[in-house]
């Protein structure tokens, strides 16, 4: 059995009280939710204020992104160690914001993906199509890519670890939900994948998450799709009311 997990992607939003109070208001109800694992991911710089305002709470928190050299001269950066100082369990690599605008390779990504397991950190791997891509037939190549590039060399075991994030690029930030079939494809391809690259057991055992204009009024019929095990929200996540309607829409 999969673990429902629905995440809250704050990207670059919100100040410190902003944070605080959401991640207040969020954590507050988290326990009448026994059967969804809930993670929120704030900025870097307020995730000490987010770990004190969720402590003793059931609500995770991690970081959306980090860099995979212990330590040193890499300026801005931040490292596992310190993600793990900060009490998170989770880090979101890979997300389409960062590979389209930060220019992130899979390359990279699958750097910071070993360095994220080896630090007892869950990653959340984003993959997704352009609309581009989408409208070329391509999605399927470009999931695979990605999947290959990304999460290359992890064993079964440290691959069961993982979270994959599908986010098709033209539904995110859009209002342009995926359908749930659209969804539930991807999602079926991508247990496919793990099923040929490993077996049954890691294809069944691994969650996948969508994400991509997910919210409220939406989620009840794409979370109701076999093969997917959850959502990262983006938009959505930044009003508690918002974020605990959808996660109101797991089924018990
Ligand atoms: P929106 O929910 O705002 O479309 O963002 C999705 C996303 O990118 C989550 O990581």
């Amino acid at each position: 059995m999969r673990r429902p997990f629905i995440a809250g992607n704050w990207k670059m939003n919100l100040d410190r009280a902003g944070a605080v109070e959401l991640a207040s208001a969020i954590a507050a109800k988290a326990a009448d939710y026994g059967h969804v694992e809930l993670a929120v991911f704030p900025p870097t710089i307020y995730i000490e204020a987010v770990r004190d305002a969720v402590a003793g709470t059931p609500l995770g928190y991690g970081a959306q992104n980090v860099y995979f050299e212990p330590k040193g001269a890499f300026t801005g950066e931040t490292s596992t160690a310190m993600l793990i100082d900060l009490g998170c369990d989770y880090v979101i690599l890979g997300h389409s914001e960062r590979r389209h605008i930060l220019g992130e390779t899979d390359a990279e990504v699958n750097q910071k993906v070993h360095a994220a397991l080896a630090a007892k950190l869950v990653p959340i791997v984003c993959v997704g199509e352009l609309l581009a891509e989408r409208e070329a037939g391509t999605t399927g190549d470009v999931i695979r890519r990605q999947f290959d590039g990304s999460l290359a060399g992890l064993s079964a075991e440290q691959m069961q670890q993982v979270v994959i994030a599908y986010e098709p690029v033209w539904a995110i930030g859009t209002g342009k939900v995926a359908t749930p079939e659209q969804a539930e494809e991807v999602h079926k391809d991508l247990r496919k994948i793990m099923a040929d690259r490993y077996n049954i057991t890691v294809a069944e055992a691994v969650r996948i998450q969508y994400g991509g204009s997910v919210k409220a009024s939406n989620a009840a019929e794409i979370l109701a799709q076999e093969n997917v095990d959850g959502a990262l929200v983006g938009g959505a996540s930044l009003q508690a009311d918002e974020f605990l309607g959808i996660v109101a829409c797991v089924s018990r």
